[in-house]
This record gives C-alpha cells, sequence and structure tokens, in this order.
C-alpha cells in the first residue's frame, strides 16, 4: 500500500426529509448570505426548491439564487454565477442538484474571490486556492458523479470544449450534503443508470491498479457487488426505498477517495469519455458505459490480472479451467451485458447516432491531457484512438 492523505470532512446528513434541514446547516457552517445553485426545471417542479428556501427562511438566512446550469455544465455559467455572488456579496453557495450544479458551484466557488479568470485553476496558471474560496453545501438529487464527497470540479470551456476536471480535497469537498433517496424517485430511468454506470466507473478508476491494497479493494468489491445487485431491483422496482438508499450512499462511497486510498489510480476511462461529453453533450455515465468496456477489453490483452480477479470476485465467474485472458474476455462481456440490461448503450454510435470523429476526439484529448494516460496500463493517444476504434463496434471487444 502506497503512503496517502485521506481526508473526508463531509457532514453527510441522509435519509427522508432531510432536506428541510437544511437551513439549520447552513448557519452551523456559517452561512449568512447564500446563493442557491440549482439546475433546469426538476428541482423547482418537484417543490424540492420551495422547500430549500422555506427551511433557510426559517433558519433567518438571506438568499439569492442562481439557475440554470445545464449538464456538462460550462465556463459560462460560473461566470454568471461568480458575477451574482459578489454583486449579492455571497458567503456560502447552496448546490440543489446533481453533479453539474455541484461543480458550477464549486468553480464558483473557486473563482468569486479570486482576482483573476477562475479557469486558471483548471488550465494549470493557478494551483493553489486564494484565501477566501467559498464553502459549499449539497442538496443531493441524482447519485451519480460523488461530487457530494469529492474535492473534484468537472467544467467545459466553450471555447475549444475542453472539459477539465480539477482536484482541490482542502478546498472543495463540500461542508455538507443532504442526501434523501426519496428525492431521487423523480428521475428519469436513463438517469439513474447513467448515475450507476458513473459510479461503477469511479470505483473502476481506483480498482484497477498495479498497486497492492487489501483494504481499499475490499471495500471496492462489495460496493461494486452492492451497486449491481440494487441496480437490478431498481430496473424492475423503481420506487424501492431501501435500494434506492443503497444505491446512493454507494455512490458517494465509490468516489469520496476511500477506495483509492494507498493505491495509484487510473481515470484513463473517464478522459476518454470527458471528450464524448464535451464535444457530443452526451451524458457523462452513458458515455463511460460505452468507453469502459472497450478500455477493459484493451488493457486486458496486456495486463489482464486485476481485471481476472475482478471477473472472479465481483462478477461470480468461476475460475476453474480459465485463463486469466479467458477470465478478463468473460469479465468484458458480462459487464456488457449489464449495461444493456440497464437500457444503456454500448456503441459509440448508439450513443451519438452517428460514427464519432476520432481524429478530433484523439487531438482534443492530447490537447487536454499530454502524451499518455492512466496507470494500470499506460496508454499513448495511439492506443487511445484504438480504443475509440473498439468503441465502435461491440464485436471488436473480445
Ligand atoms: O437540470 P435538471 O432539470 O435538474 O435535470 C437534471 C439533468 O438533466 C436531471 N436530474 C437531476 N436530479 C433529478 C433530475 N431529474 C429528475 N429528478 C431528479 N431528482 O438529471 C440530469 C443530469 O444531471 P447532472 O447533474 O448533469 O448529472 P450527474 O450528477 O451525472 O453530473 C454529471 C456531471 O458531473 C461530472 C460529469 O463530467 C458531468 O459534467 N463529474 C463530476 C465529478 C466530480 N465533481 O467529482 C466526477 C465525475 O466523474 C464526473 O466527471
Ligand atoms: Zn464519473
Amino acid at each position: 500500500m502506497d503512503n496517502f492523505v485521506f481526508y473526508s470532512p463531509t457532514e453527510f446528513v441522509f435519509g427522508r426529509d432531510t432536506q428541510q434541514r437544511v437551513g439549520e446547516l447552513v448557519k452551523r457552517y456559517g452561512g449568512t448570505k447564500v446563493m442557491i445553485v440549482s439546475g433546469g426545471r426538476s428541482a423547482e417542479r418537484s417543490g424540492l426548491l420551495a422547500q430549500v428556501r422555506e427551511s433557510l427562511e426559517q433558519a433567518g438566512i438571506a438568499y439569492t439564487e442562481q439557475k440554470g446550469i445545464q449538464p456538462n455544465p460550462t465556463d459560462e455559467g460560473v461566470y454568471e454565477g461568480i458575477e451574482i455572488a459578489r454583486a449579492e456579496g455571497v458567503d456560502f453557495l447552496l448546490a440543489v442538484g446533481g453533479g453539474s450544479v455541484i461543480d458550477s458551484a464549486k468553480a464558483v466557488a473557486l473563482g468569486v474571490n479570486y482576482e483573476g479568470d477562475f479557469w486558471d485553476y483548471y488550465c494549470g496558471k493557478a494551483t493553489v486556492p486564494v484565501p477566501g474560496t467559498l464553502p459549499v453545501g449539497v442538496v443531493l438529487t441524482i447519485p451519480a458523479a460523488g461530487s457530494e464527497g469529492s474535492g473534484n470540479s468537472v467544467i467545459t470551456k466553450l471555447d475549444g470544449r475542453h472539459k477539465i476536471s480539477v482536484r482541490y480535497p482542502m478546498h472543495l469537498r463540500p461542508r455538507f450534503a443532504v442526501m434523501n433517496p426519496e428525492l431521487t424517485m423523480t428521475l428519469p430511468w436513463f438517469q439513474t443508470a447513467c448515475g450507476i454506470a458513473d459510479m461503477l466507473c469511479h470505483i473502476f478508476e481506483r480498482y484497477f491498479s498495479n498497486t497492492d491494497a487489501s483494504v481499499p479493494d475490499a471495500v471496492a468489491a462489495g460496493l461494486m457487488k452492492d451497486i449491481m445487485r440494487n441496480a437490478l431491483i431498481l430496473k424492475d422496482d423503481p420506487d424501492n426505498y431501501e435500494a434506492r438508499a443503497s444505491i446512493m450512499w454507494a455512490s458517494t462511497l465509490a468516489h469520496n477517495g476511500l477506495c483509492g486510498t494507498g493505491k495509484a489510480e487510473d481515470w484513463s476511462s473517464h478522459r476518454l469519455e470527458h471528450e464524448l461529453s464535451a464535444w457530443y453533450g452526451v451524458a457523462h455515465g452513458a458515455g463511460l458505459a460505452v468507453m469502459v468496456p472497450a478500455w477493459m477489453a484493451f488493457v486486458s490483452k496486456k495486463n489482464p490480472a486485476k481485471v481476472a480477479e475482478f471477473a472472479v470476485n465481483v462478477l461470480g465467474i468461476s475460475p476453474e479451467n480459465k485463463t486469466p485472458e479467458i477470465l478478463s474476455a468473460l469479465a468484458v462481456e458480462l459487464l456488457k451485458q449489464f449495461y444493456i440490461t440497464l437500457g444503456l448503450p454500448v456503441t459509440l454510435r448508439d450513443l451519438i447516432g452517428e460514427d464519432p470523429d476520432i481524429n478530433l476526439l484523439v487531438g482534443s484529448l492530447h490537447s487536454n491531457m499530454g502524451e499518455t494516460l492512466g496507470a494500470y496500463v499506460p496508454l499513448s493517444m495511439k492506443d487511445c484512438r484504438e480504443i475509440y476504434r473498439m468503441a465502435q463496434r461491440t464485436d471488436t471487444l473480445v
């Protein structure tokens, strides 16, 4: 196990009706003037925003609002948020929504008291957040990105479509996250399924590693099995509270860093996917359902050991009379079938509706990430091109 620092200070307030405690929580974490950040229409439609406003009013906390953050949030929304927050003297950001809303709020948190362009943090020009990074609180409405417990924020710069992730655990981990599984019951099934693909991939990025670390791997294997089991329950019974609750909590644990403690992490599948959501506007989780099997098939040819372990320990495939190569090929096939069962796309054509421009994707990946990606099997840009090519068709995977 490698040396590590695990700093995860977020207070998670989990369960039915917990959104009613949001005013009390903001007060506890020192907020006096809040900016509520929300997405398209879902939180207004469900009545959640009205409940949040009421809770803040009861706690005597003033607020302003920024609405309309779109999936795969852009720099445009961040600039708007910074402007509102500065004009209104906001000292606390309350994200009501999913990863897109939370990540946009986190970018505003970085930018409000920074004299330069907030994008400096995303393009590597600035690396140490200035004193006065605003605190962020969350009311989560979709279990997926894990941003409620992560120190990450992912923003797309519209000019050039650069989708970049930053990680500042000391500054960007939310102070609190309110998580009521009932709030996720208004999700369209497709979004629930995308969230499941995303949370699984957050574990894959840490589990598929050459570092031996039995504790995070034991946690990871348990979470993966539980997510897959509950996903199938929800597919038939989307209002099942226990399954919703398990999926919601698992999605946080998948990405709060626990599964990566002491391990070299990979993140190739995410980098490959971010180009798809940046250029084609697809849902992040759906993009992962396409890229992960292609990535896994590719790396299995060079390093099948951990994929074979996944096949046995997580997917329950019997190892008897099977080489690591056979086990890993079976794992790819089973995972793909799992995504298909959830109604997710598994080819680029299904995802985008056309064949993507692979030159564009690889060129953009190169400009954002440099020459190589990943750690389990380091990938050259030539490898990435091959993985996109494999993702065009299902029958090329094994
Ligand atoms: O905008 P509204 O109307 O709210 O609709 C949203 C949106 O269309 C809808 N939705 C959310 N909660 C709902 C609901 N609809 C009905 N009922 C509810 N309760 O779902 C759609 C997707 O929302 P979004 O916030 O985009 O989803 P998600 O949480 O998957 O976030 C995706 C973003 O997070 C980034 C992704 O790249 C993408 O930009 N990620 C962030 C990470 C992080 N900060 O740590 C890590 C991830 O790997 C990921 O890259
Ligand atoms: Zn993700």
